[in-house]
């Protein structure tokens, strides 16, 4: 063959690559509203610079017919690319080869390029479009998962991982991205679930949607599965760039910094007026933090999930920090079992990835009750006082308002090795409010008093007594569990001031094989 001709093959050979599964299958994809595994990928990465590998590779079945059905790459495409400039390795699952099923080869290709990954120091962000174990070629497909598994495991807190959902996920594909940082949903396209709704209702007689079952309205709101929501897979995957802009490559490496053009010192008057003068009335958490955060940008982790705590991602004078903050328009911002697991496993990505952590403060303590207890809100609020006092990284941590009870120690206080405890004057920090500590220590007084409004008489003027006495900054700071009592338009200078003096702290936990965090 002239070197022209082989040339020739190549470019033809690529070409039906390109193809996948087919021009129909190709049309049926986007007529559901989904891209395919390379259109996504163009998205994804900065403008030509995807580099493929393994387009070459096919499965090596034969039976069922599958000698007869042979498709270049073989449903996943992989490869490096970049965003922003910063090199990221990639997968993207193909939906239009054997619905984006996973083969022996397949697993192969993921595998390549975790290891390059890992051997570089980048991150992997894998784009999920799968019905899971190509049931074709049986244990041979476990094992292909159960390598991705062991990898993910390797690399977690090593390189940043990020999954997004852009299809149905089933069995062995839900649980790859589980294992990773982020995972991201499309709306109405994007599925997840161990297994699907016929498999459902035969072993439980349960009857359910996909959408109900595993859809991304609900993984994004009661199980949390997803730490984002996406009206499309174009929208889904700018997300991935905006996240990697706050993350560094890996955990040897600070966060990517970036010009500030938000004066670090301006005077935020309108945080002196945040605080409601009644301690009940909510207020947004969110308003405070854009008042806060460099340009007012703030990209909220787990939106709609456990509203009652509010995480994410901002920049304080142009470095990467991630915030933790009580919501007070949710239930108080009470901490329960949701809350904390969320904001848990959040601190726990900031400490591995050397982002400082910010935490704003107004909780009225943990949510009582047996429906908490029994879901062992015991273990799950120890997995947030856990996930703080093993963090390592700086913690610059504010009181807005409320700081009651154990909720008081769980979120960074001085003694989970909080570097800055900052409080502004309208906070409370003391055991419990004046209600529950006005009917312990005086219960046995109240009860003599048989007029009714004596008693109202008594009690409010015991609480007013109680809240005088504690509900206040200064007795932390009397002890210095509180650095300093400031003024609330100051924070933010006084957050920047800190981060600063923090960026070169050091600190070691104990050496050991690894912590026996409360799972
Ligand atoms: C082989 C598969 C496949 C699979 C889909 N296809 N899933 N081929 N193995 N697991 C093929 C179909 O035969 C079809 O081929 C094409 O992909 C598109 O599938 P459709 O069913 O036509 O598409 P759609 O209606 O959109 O439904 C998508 C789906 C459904 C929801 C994913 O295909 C499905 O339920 N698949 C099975 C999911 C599942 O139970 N997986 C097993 C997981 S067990 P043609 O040729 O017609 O285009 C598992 C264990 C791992 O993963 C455990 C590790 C821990």
């Amino acid at each position: 063959m002239a070197n022209q001709d082989k040339i020739n093959e190549l470019i033809q050979k690529r070409a039906e690559a390109k193809l996948g599964g087919g021009e129909k299958r190709i049309d049926s994809q986007h007529a559901k509203g989904k891209l395919t595994a390379r259109e996504r990928i163009d998205i994804l990465l900065d403008d030509n610079s995807f580099e493929e590998f393994d387009m070459f590779v096919t499965h090596r079945t034969k039976s069922f017919g599958l000698d007869k059905q042979i498709y270049l790459s073989d449903g996943v495409v992989t490869g490096h690319g970049t965003i922003d400039g910063r090199i990221v390795y990639v997968f993207s699952q193909d939906f239009t080869v054997f619905g984006g099923s996973l083969s022996e080869t397949y697993a192969l290709k993921i595998c390549k390029v975790m290891d390059m990954a890992m051997k570089i120091g980048v991150p992997v962000i894998g784009l999920n479009d799968s019905g899971g174990a190509r049931i074709q070629e049986g244990v041979r497909s476990l094992a292909g998962y159960a390598e991705i598994f062991q990898r993910n495991i390797m690399a977690s807190g090593v390189i940043p991982q990020i999954s997004s959902i852009l299809g149905p996920c089933a069995g062995g594909a839900v649980y790859s991205p589980a294992l990773t940082d982020f995972t991201i949903m499309t709306d109405q396209t994007s599925y997840m679930f161990v297994t699907g709704p016929k498999v459902v209702q035969t072993v439980t007689g349960e009857v359910v949607t996909t959408e109900q079952l595993g859809g991304a309205q609900i993984h994004s709101t009661k199980s949390g599965v997803s730490h984002f929501l996406a009206e499309n897979d174009e929208e889904n995957l700018l997300l991935i760039r905006k996240l990697m802009s706050y993350l560094p490559s890996n955990n040897l490496e600070e966060p990517p910094s970036i010009v500030c053009d938000d004066p670090i010192d301006r005077l935020d008057d309108i945080l002196n007026e945040m605080i409601p003068e009644n301690a009940n009335q909510p207020y947004d958490i969110v308003d405070v933090i854009s008042v806060l955060v460099d340009n007012g940008e703030f990209t909220e982790v787990h939106r709609n999930y456990a509203r009652n705590i509010c995480v994410g991602f901002a920049r304080f004078n142009g470095r990467s920090v991630g915030i933790v903050a009580n919501q007070p328009k949710y239930y108080a911002g009470v901490l329960d079992i949701e809350a904390s697991r969320k904001a848990a496993r959040f601190v726990r990505f900031c400490d591995a990835f050397n982002i400082p952590i910010v935490t704003l403060v107004d909780v009225p303590g943990f949510l009582p009750g047996t429906g908490q207890e029994y879901g062992g809100i015991i273990l799950h609020g120890a997995k947030l006082l856990f996930a703080y006092g093993e963090a390592t990284v700086p913690k610059v941590t504010i009181t807005l308002r409320k700081s009651y009870g154990g909720a008081h120690d769980v979120m960074s206080c001085k003694q989970l090795r909080g570097d800055l405890n900052y409080a502004w004057p309208t906070a409370e920090i003391a055991v419990m409010g004046a209600k529950g500590a006005v009917e312990v220590l005086e219960g046995s007084n109240i009860r003599k008093i048989e007029d009714a409004e004596e008693k109202q008489e008594y009690i409010d003027k015991k609480e007013d007594e109680y809240n005088d006495k504690f509900a206040n900054p200064y007795v932390a700071a009397k002890y210095g569990f509180i650095d300093d009592v400031i003024e609330p338009r100051n924070t933010r200078f006084r957050i920047i001031r800190g981060l600063e003096l923090l960026a070169n702290k050091k600190e070691v936990n104990p050496p050991k094989k690894h912590s026996n965090i409360p799972l």
